[in-house]
């Protein structure tokens, strides 16, 4: 889905090509797991195993697509340099309706408002073209910005789950956040976002 842009005031995101991938990895540190599910290869070291964690995660969304369960990955870009990406995960989206979502910006790209525009971003287009009814999304209860962004833009709470720790051994309290389509439509935060290029990805999700 090539042609497929999402445009905020600042941000310009379009769907992810191999070519981005080493300028993603770029963006990848610490706190930032790009996919808890992907493998860890512990005697690489740090930035080999960020560009491994990149390409894995990029051709496994691009590999596994269906119209039951997809996952696409935006790059985030500012002017010229990608910052980050946004994903938007539907999984038997044609019946729920629902879509979830993860992002991932540069530390110095942090705290400006920009999580929040990426989000806004997807989120128009669930709501928008897509169709979605519901739209939910999870933190570990300490991500005050991940929570930030999800309650900025009119997430509710939709209860907690305990699951086992990245950061270590144990397990820590996830917080799972949902937001309405009647929610969404009272909010207008989805005027700020410009669409193009979405009639071609239709088939793609089924629609
Ligand atoms: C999550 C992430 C994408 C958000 O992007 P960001 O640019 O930091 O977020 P924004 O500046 O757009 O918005 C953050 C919101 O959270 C609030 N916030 C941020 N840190 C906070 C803190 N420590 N305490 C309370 N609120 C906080 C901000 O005030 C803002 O809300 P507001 O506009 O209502 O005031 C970014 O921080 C990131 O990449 N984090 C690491 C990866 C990650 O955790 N991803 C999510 C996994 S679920």
């Amino acid at each position: 889905m090539p042609e497929l842009r999402l445009r905020t005031s600042d941000l310009l995101l379009r769907p992810t090509t191999e070519a981005d991938l080493p300028a993603v990895a770029a963006t990848l540190s610490a706190d930032a797991t790009i996919n808890p599910r992907l493998p860890r290869f512990s005697a690489l070291d740090e930035s080999t195993s960020r560009a491994v964690s990149a390409h894995q995660s990029y051709w496994q969304s691009v590999g596994n697509w269906s119209p039951d369960s997809w996952r696409l990955d935006l790059v985030v870009t500012l002017g010229e340099r990608i910052i980050g990406v946004q994903s938007l995960e539907g999984e038997d989206f044609l019946v729920l309706r629902t879509v979830d979502s993860a992002s991932y910006l540069a530390r110095d790209t942090r705290g400006r408002g920009w999580g929040k525009q990426a989000r806004r971003a997807v989120l128009a287009l669930a709501f928008g073209p897509l169709g979605a009814d519901y739209a939910i999304t999870s933190a570990w209860h300490h991500n005050a910005a991940s929570l930030g962004v999800s309650k900025a833009l009119g997430y509710k709470p939709n209860g907690e789950s305990r699951e086992r720790s990245d950061a270590g051994p144990g397990a820590d309290t996830m917080v799972h956040l949902r937001l309405t389509r009647t929610d969404w439509e009272a909010s207008g935060h989805g005027a700020s976002v410009k669409i193009s290029g979405f009639e071609r990805c239709r088939p793609l999700f089924g629609l």
